[in-house]
């Protein structure tokens, strides 16, 4: 595993734009697995700031998002789709047909879920995945539990998720408590792992990376199996790891 402790949200998002932007400059039609939440944003403003810049070209990109809430419809202003349009896709030369988010108000959301599984192995597999991760280890939302799934699947989002994700919805009761979301297993097959965290609430769950167990309790423990992964971190989180042991 490669560890990057950057300086700051802004540099820990330009190096993982470069990271990305490496990765496009050998294959132009390259697959890129995306992330939402606050972490990736200033990566995606960096990437729109390259594309601008006539430094990327995104035509021929592919790209398949991590998961989306049930029960948004993609117009939903705080549904994933929505996000991706609004922090990345509408502002670079991206065909939005070649881009893939869960439709998390699909009638047979199973159903939806099982095709996700045969688009992303149609398309031949994910050249570089970004990630984020919760304070509690979850990797896009395979929340901690007894087991993970390996696929694509319908799953409940855990209490302090629906809590944390409160902070973009009127009330907590507006938060869905559902989503569909690729599994541990489908995330593990990416060629390439970018993991980006910063600020201390992450120091507990990225020390269960670099722990050398894996435990489904810290779902994130599991990208100790794969063999290209990037770990992007402030310099918060390795200040707070140091000073615990
Ligand atoms: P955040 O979410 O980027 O908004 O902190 C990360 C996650 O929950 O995976």
């Amino acid at each position: 595993m490669r560890i990057i402790v950057a300086d700051n949200y802004e540099a820990m998002s330009k190096i993982a734009a470069d990271n990305i932007q490496e990765v496009i400059t050998e294959k132009n039609d390259a697959i890129l697995g995306l992330a939402t939440g606050s972490t990736p944003i200033g990566t995606y403003e960096e990437l729109i700031k390259r594309y601008e810049e006539g430094k990327i070209d995104f035509s021929k990109i592919r790209t398949i998002n991590l998961d989306e809430y049930i029960g948004l419809h993609p117009n939903h202003n705080q549904s994933y789709r929505y996000f991706m349009n609004e922090k990345l896709f509408n502002h670079i030369n991206i065909n939005k047909e070649n881009t893939y988010v869960p439709n998390g108000s699909a009638e047979n959301i199973d159903e939806e879920a099982k095709n996700y599984d045969k688009i992303i192995e149609n398309l031949g597999g994910i050249d570089i995945q970004i990630l984020g991760i919760g304070n509690n280890g979850h990797i896009a939302f395979n929340e901690p539990d007894k087991a993970l799934n390996v696929g694509t699947h319908v799953t409940s989002l855990a209490q302090n998720t629906i809590e944390a994700n409160s902070r973009f919805f009127e009330s907590l009761d507006d938060v869905p408590k559902k989503a569909v979301t690729m599994g541990i297993g489908q995330i593990l097959k990416a060629k390439k792992i970018l993991l980006l965290a910063n600020g201390k609430n992450k120091a507990e769950a990225i020390k269960g990376i670099l722990s050398g167990k894996i435990t489904t309790d810290n779902p994130a423990t599991m990208l100790q199996l794969h063999s290209d992964v990037t770990l992007i971190i402030d310099k918060e989180i390795s200040d707070e790891i140091i000073n615990c042991n």
